[in-house]
């Protein structure tokens, strides 16, 4: 599905991404972790576009996608859930999800809200009255309507209550087995491992390790040193 070589990037002269090699194949979910400020967020931009790579190679169902836009990306079957507003909070939830089906020419609404039916009955108040997860769930389903064949998760579940981390992961794991290959970026560690295939660590913009999911969960010492760390970037 998505093959990154040795990507480097950041902002202006500034170094974010060191050196990443990722890849992921069809149906497959891969979480990438590592503490605050390394280089997560900056990583799932440049992959859509949003940064031009100082380095590297990206090839996306077979075709060398280094350097394009968003929009074609979108185009050609990639879906992006930002960190942060990733919905139109002034827009009800019906807007939100229409805005996310402009590609299709006849959008299929009572399917995602098959998918997600709080939307459903939510649907036309604004996206600022929703609950964080709610809010989640429509950025999902605003990306989804494009049909992407891959889709960059940021930090979905951050701020939720436990009991809607929980939710959300099983929509995800959904989202990997019927839609969509997924690489989901995560601090909750142990509820996106226990629904990912694999998983890759990243400190300082490096890639320091990758391995299957339950090897990551089970390594002592991964999980001493980066797992229980959230607030510090040396390892
Ligand atoms: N738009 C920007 N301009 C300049 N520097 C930025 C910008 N966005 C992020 N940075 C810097 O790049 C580094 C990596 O940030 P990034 O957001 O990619 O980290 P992250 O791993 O996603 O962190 P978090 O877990 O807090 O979301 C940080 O030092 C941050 O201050
Ligand atoms: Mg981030």
């Amino acid at each position: 599905m998505l093959t990154v070589e040795s990507l480097s990037s950041g902002y202006g002269q500034m170094n974010v991404v060191n050196d990443i090699s990722i890849n992921i194949s069809q149906g497959e979910i891969v979480v990438i972790i590592g503490p605050n400020g390394c280089g997560k967020s900056t990583l799932l931009k440049t992959i859509f576009g949003l940064i031009k790579p100082y380095s590297g190679k990206m090839i996306f169902k077979g075709e060398d996608i280094t350097g394009s836009r968003p929009f074609d990306l979108v185009g050609k079957g990639m879906g992006f859930v930002p960190q942060i507003d990733n919905v139109f909070p002034n827009l009800s939830v019906m807007e939100n999800i229409e805005m996310g089906g402009y590609l299709e020419k006849k959008p299929d609404f009572s399917e995602i809200f098959d998918f997600f039916p709080i939307l459903h009955d939510k649907k036309k108040e604004k996206a600022r009255s929703l609950s964080g997860g709610e809010r989640q769930m429509l950025a999902m389903a605003r990306a989804l309507m494009t049909r992407p064949g891959l889709i960059l998760l940021d930090e979905p579940s951050a701020g939720l209550a436990p009991k809607m981390v929980g939710m959300l992961m099983e929509k995800i794991k959904e989202i990997g087995k019927t839609r969509s290959s997924v690489i989901l970026v995560e601090q909750n560690v142990k509820s996106a491992l226990s629904i990912a295939d694999r998983g890759y660590i990243m400190v300082m913009g490096r890639k320091v390790f990758e391995g299957k999911a339950d090897e990551i969960l089970d390594h002592k010492e991964i999980g001493r040193l980066y797992l229980g760390k959230k607030d510090a970037c040396e390892p």
